[in-house]
């Protein structure tokens, strides 16, 4: 194989292989057919894959976020989903998923929080090597992302994270280096700095460790316009830089060579693994292409990862599973149930091609049941696109080409619809039309950027733009504004709804417009009392309350932990009415719940992707069992988190904690969360009955006791036996994920690595000797069996 790619190489100007390192445009690396080159395509990930083009018009399956996929804690699902993503992958002729995302849960505030998988690094490796190997069985490549120290948003391309040797190998290099170690051809470097040096260019990690001490022989893809060191990035282990966008490599890098700043060999070597990586991907003459069946059906998958991640937290008097032949009202409860966040924001967003919200999952579920909806509190401060059967002929105007949209928003990034050049639009007309069921004031909202005229029937709503002159590109994107107005209209008669927007030549690039709306409501209190009322009602209410947009996605860090509007105030008068009130979270990190002792039930579904609401009906009406277990600690108050804000001081964010982040510091600290990691429960019970250990593995044995078939997973805790305060008081060494029936009785073998006896000191890996304690547990706090070893 290498032979090939050295004589490949050999037939390469200097020219053409610096034009392999460099984006030719927001998503790719030019063909070079001398050589049987294809473009190689890259596309976000990691929760679906996005492709280049316009996602309307090519959507995308979108499963659960990363956090429910560490939640359902198994590494042979996290390989379906990785399949499933390949086979997406290939079906939208992309080569490369951007993702997995690595980096680790330090704080809760962390706005891509709900895109990594765990607060520990065990886990985050073991789910990413089996998400890795789903998506590279379908000779699909991923880049495990983002080396490293990218656990936060706030200042992402300017601040120097500060971390100790220790803390970077024990957790969070950990799981870059066992997806390295399991076989990943790709990875992605950070926006970051780390001690000192911009990622994309940190030789220290991308050469020394990655490439030498791993002995990685994939490629390092820079993050998009994070190379901005044309010398730094090449004499620093980057091998390709992305996007064509401020891109300091091309004709910059062949002059570096031909001044003598960077020698010919060095992108020689880069050149190596982008052949090998193409070969891999079938990107080359020759190269292996063979790829299984595309047999997984997308909305299977998603359902089952959405029903096996969901964490049910709490469930006084066995509330749940709810029995149907038992109701006759059931309420539905918050803006959430009919607008679910399926997925969280920024570069991983897809276009499904359908979301199931929870009322429409539950009254489909519920066929025979009265099923009310009330939306009690709206958190979101932007109204959502209009769509249904009220807006019809929707559609987009793009240089007199229209093209259909199933609501009224458009987003794109890079690729536009009918494959318009971005440079040649500088105008686009939103329209539809719209037959109101109610009479009343419509509001209507604007947001997005550019400048606007947007009309209602024939009155002006709005004229103008939303920010200041000359805002910049990061500005314009990341802080959103919105514009509300209200129209009175008469149920049954149409209107025609207009919204112009002229940009700049050159800004067309990435757009994210949406047309809101909202019709006749109570005011707030108004919405509150109507939900307490039907709650009051019904024989069961079930109210969905969560993050929105605004509170938690990259590009920003969260503020508070808290729920934000009035969803807590919500919660609180509903369970008063009702005493079997359910409620759902759908947030794709921690929030906090100061009513979490007295609701009947507590059910955490994370971003559920596109199945939320029909997985959620399944799991409430325990057609399934909720699978989940908490990758991360959930706290009861913000400041028992041990490590909680972000703020850069002077451009440094320290990581003074060490290895103290997650249950590591909640241990230390004595402080007692809300749920604990690994919390959560199913829908029997279980007794362990053994555990037998050695030093390369735990055996434990366990039975089914309860009525109902389930999953159990098993997690293996090493606590030393003398403390010793440089390590933390336990640390998860392995699970696993068994299913039994009733009254069956198994046996599971957990492997314990030799890392996890093991500390980074003195500049190498160090087995620490004495007696452990090797715990087989429900949860971290929930202890089930022990056994001694002594290493
Ligand atoms: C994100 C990456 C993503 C890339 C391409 C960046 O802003 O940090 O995770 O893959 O954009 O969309």
């Amino acid at each position: 194989m290498t032979a090939d790619v050295d004589d490949l190489l050999k037939q390469l100007t200097l020219e053409e292989k610096a034009s392999v390192l460099t984006g030719q445009d927001f998503w790719s690396l030019p063909a070079i057919e001398k050589i049987g080159l294809r473009s190689l395509v890259m596309s976000d990930g990691p929760i679906g894959v996005r492709g280049t083009g316009w996602a309307p018009d090519d959507p995308s399956i979108a499963l659960p976020s990363p956090t429910a996929l560490a939640a359902a804690w198994d590494r042979e699902l996290a390989e379906t989903a990785g399949r499933l993503l390949g086979q997406e992958a290939r079906r939208k002729g992309a080569h490369v998923l951007l993702g997995p995302t690595v980096n680790l849960q330090r704080t809760p505030l962390g706005g891509r929080h709900f895109e990594c998988y765990s607060e520990d690094p065990l886990l985050s490796g073991e789910i990413a090597v089996g998400f890795v190997r789903g998506v590279q069985d379908h000779g699909v490549g991923t880049t495990v992302k983002h080396l490293v120290g990218n656990d936060f948003e706030t200042d992402r391309m300017e601040v120097d994270v500060r971390i100790g040797d220790r803390a970077l190998r024990e957790l969070y290099l950990a799981p870059f280096e066992r997806v390295v170690e399991a076989g990943g051809w790709g990875l992605m470097s950070a926006y970051n700095s780390v001690n000192g040096t911009s990622m994309a260019s940190n030789g220290t990690f991308q050469d020394d460790i990655l490439k030498g001490e791993w002995g990685y022989d994939g490629v390092v893809v820079s993050d998009w316009r994070a190379a901005r060191s044309t010398v730094g990035a090449a004499l620093g282990g980057l091998d390709i830089a992305m996007p064509k966008l401020e891109n300091p490599w091309g004709p910059a890098l062949v002059q570096a060579v031909r001044e003598g700043t960077v020698p010919e060999s060095a992108i020689d070597e880069k050149v190596r693994r982008v052949l090998l990586f193409a070969q891999r991907v079938g990107a080359l003459d020759g190269g292996p292409a063979v790829t299984p069946p595309a047999d997984l059906d997308g909305d299977a998958v998603a359902h089952e990862v959405a029903a096996r991640s969901f964490v049910l937290v709490r469930n006084e008097g066995f509330t749940l599973p709810l029995e149907p032949a038992a109701l006759t009202r059931v309420a539905v409860i918050g803006a959430l149930a009919i607008d679910a966040r399926v997925l969280g924001g920024g570069s991983a967003q897809v276009s499904p091609p359908h979301t199931i919200s929870p009322l429409e999952g539950i009254g489909r579920a519920l066929s025979g049941v009265d099923v009310e909806y009330a939306i009690g509190a709206d958190p979101r401060p932007f109204l959502p696109a209009a769509r249904g059967p009220q807006w019809s002929s929707a559609s987009l105007e793009i240089n007199s080409r229209d093209f259909p949209l199933d609501a009224t928003a458009v987003r794109w990034i890079g690729s536009l619809p009918g494959g318009i050049d971005p440079e040649e639009v500088d105008r686009l007309v939103l329209k539809a039309t719209f037959t109101p069921d109610e009479t009343g004031e419509h509001t209507f909202a604007v947001s997005g950027f550019g400048n606007f005229r947007f009309t209602v029937g024939d009155e002006v709503i709005f004229e103008g733009s939303l920010h200041r002159p000359g805002a910049t590109r990061g500005e314009l994107l990341l802080n959103p504004r919105e514009h509300r107005a209200g129209v009175l209209l008469s149920a049954g008669v149409a209107v025609p709804v207009v919204l112009e927007q002229t940009l700049q030549r050159g800004m067309a690039h990435t757009v994210a417009t949406t047309l809101g709306h909202r019709g006749p409501a109570p005011d707030a209190d108004g919405m509150i009392e109507e939900a307490a009322r039907l709650a009051a009602e019904s024989d069961v209410a079930v109210v969905v309350v969560g993050t929105t947009e605004q509170v938690e996605s990259e590009g920003f860090d969260r503020t508070s932990l808290a729920l934000p509007g009035r969803q807590d105030e919500l919660v609180a008068r509903v369970a008063a009415a009702n005493s079997r009130t359910v409620v759902v979270v759908n947030a794709g990190s921690p929030v906090l719940m100061p009513w979490a002792d007295d609701v009947a039930a507590i059910l955490l579904t994370w971003f559920p992707g596109q199945e939320a609401g029909a997985a959620l009906a399944d799991v409430l009406l325990g057609v399934t069992e909720p699978g989940g277990r908490l990758p991360t600690t959930w706290p009861r108050r913000e400041e028992d988190c041990p490590v909680l804000a972000i703020s850069p001081r002077d451009g440094v964010v320290s990581y003074d904690e060490g290895i103290f982040i997650g249950y590591r510091g909640w241990l230390r600290s004595g402080n007692t969360p809300l749920y604990a990691f690994g919390h959560g429960m199913g829908y029997t019970s279980w007794d362990y009955d053994d555990i037998a250990v050695d030093d390369t593995e735990a055996v434990v044995t366990l039975t089914n006791s309860g009525a109902r078939a389930g999953r159990e997973v098993v997690q293996v805790y090493l606590a030393p036996l003398s403390p010793d305060a440089d390590r933390p008081e336990r640390w998860l060494a392995g699970f696993a994920n068994v299913f039994a029936r009733p009254g069956e009785t198994v046996t599971v073998r957990v492997p314990l690595p030799p890392r996890s006896f093991q500390i980074w000191a003195d500049g190498g890996w160090q087995t620490v000797p004495g007696d452990y304690r090797v715990i087989a547990a429900h949860a971290i706090d929930a202890d089930r069996l022990e056994a001694r070893l002594t290493v």
